[in-house]
C-alpha cells in the first residue's frame, strides 16, 4: 500500500488559508523564479504582495499548519541567499544547513563572475530541534587519492554532488516529462532522486509530505512510493493534468526503487523506506 497523495488546483496562500486542514511534517518548498514574473500567480483579493513578501506570507501559513520539529527545503539559486534567509528567519523557520546541490553540466562565468554552478536549498526546521533526522549513508565511490574502497558508504554531506539535473540544453536524463512536440515542459522539473533524499532523511512513512508549487508532481510521485501521505498545489491546470497522469502512469524511470542499493548502508533503511525485497534491482551505481 502506498501513501496517499492529493493533488489541489488554484492558489496555494489561498489553499492554504481555507483548505489545508492536515498538519504537515515537510514541504519541499520550490517557487516560480523571481524573474519569471508570468509564473508567480497570486490571487489575493485582500492585499498586493511584493516577490519576497508573498513567499513570507506563505512559508508563515506552512510554519502555522507544521508538527513541531516538521521541516521545509527551499531551494533557490545562491543569488537570492540573503532574500531568502531573510524571509525564512522572520516567518520563525530555523537554519539547520545550506545544502549545495551541485549542478553536472558546465557554467559559463560572465564579465563579472565566475559561472553559477549550484543550486542552493536551505533546510529550516521548526524549532531547534528536527523531529525526524535520519543520517542516510550513501554508497559514494571513494575519490582517486582514497586508498581503501568503502566497505559500509559513508555519510551523506551538505554537499549533494551525486544527482543529476533532469533537464538542461546539453544533458538530458530519460526522466523529463515532454510535450506533444518532443519538447520539455518544465525546465525546472526537479529529479526523482532529488526528492528521495529529501523525503528519506526527513520524514517517516505515515508523515505528510507537502508541496505548494507542485509543477510536473514530483515531490507526490515520490512520497506515494515512500509511503508517505502527499499535499501539492499547483495553479496551473495544464500542470495538474500532467501529475495526475505521471501519477496513473508509473515511468520506469520514476520507479525509486532503482536507488535502494545506493542507501543500502543507512542504519535502520527498512524502516525508513519500506520495499518488498524482490523489487530492489541489481546494484546500480548512482552517479
Ligand atoms: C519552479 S516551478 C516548480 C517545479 C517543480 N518543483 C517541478 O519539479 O516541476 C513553480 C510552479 O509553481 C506554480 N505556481 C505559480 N504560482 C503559484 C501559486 N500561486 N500557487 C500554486 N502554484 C503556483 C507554477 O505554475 C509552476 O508550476
Amino acid at each position: 500500500m502506498a501513501g496517499n497523495c492529493k493533488i489541489l488546483e488554484g492558489d496555494c496562500l489561498k489553499l492554504l488559508r481555507k483548505e489545508i486542514t492536515e498538519q504537515i511534517d515537510l514541504t519541499f518548498f520550490a517557487p516560480p523564479d523571481v524573474r519569471e514574473k508570468e509564473q508567480w500567480v497570486f490571487d489575493d483579493g485582500r492585499r498586493e504582495y511584493s516577490y519576497w513578501d508573498w513567499l513570507k506570507e506563505i512559508l508563515s501559513r506552512i510554519y502555522r499548519t507544521t508538527n513541531d520539529g516538521g521541516a521545509v527545503y527551499f531551494m533557490h539559486s545562491e543569488k537570492n541567499t540573503e532574500d531568502v534567509l531573510r524571509i525564512l528567519r522572520e516567518s520563525e523557520w530555523t537554519l539547520q544547513n545550506l545544502i549545495i546541490w551541485k549542478n553536472r553540466v558546465s557554467a559559463v562565468p560572465s564579465k563579472l563572475h565566475y559561472g553559477r554552478h549550484y543550486q542552493l536549498l536551505a533546510f529550516v526546521t521548526k524549532g531547534k530541534r528536527p523531529r525526524i533526522f535520519n543520517r542516510l549513508r550513501v554508497d559514494l565511490p571513494p575519490s582517486p587519492e582514497h586508498k581503501h574502497s568503502r566497505t559500509n558508504g559513508v555519510y551523506l554531506t551538505d554537499v549533494w554532488d551525486d544527482i543529476r539535473e533532469v533537464a538542461s540544453e546539453y544533458s538530458l536524463s530519460g526522466e523529463h516529462l515532454k510535450g506533444s512536440k518532443g519538447n520539455l515542459i518544465r525546465r525546472t522539473q526537479v529529479p526523482v532522486a532529488l526528492l528521495l533524499r529529501i523525503i528519506l532523511a526527513s520524514s517517516v512513512p505515515g508523515d505528510t509530505v507537502f508541496d505548494p508549487f507542485a509543477g510536473t508532481g514530483t515531490t507526490l510521485v515520490v512520497a506515494g512510493q515512500t509511503y508517505r501521505n502527499c499535499i501539492g498545489i499547483e495553479i496551473d491546470p495544464e500542470y495538474v493534468r500532467v501529475i495526475k497522469n505521471r501519477l496513473k502512469y508509473q515511468r520506469p524511470v520514476d520507479n525509486v526503487t532503482q536507488y535502494y542499493s545506493y542507501y543500502r548502508y543507512t542504519q535502520n533503511l527498512s524502516s525508513i523506506w519500506p520495499v518488498e525485497k524482490r523489487s530492489i534491482p541489481a546494484q546500480k551505481p548512482f552517479i
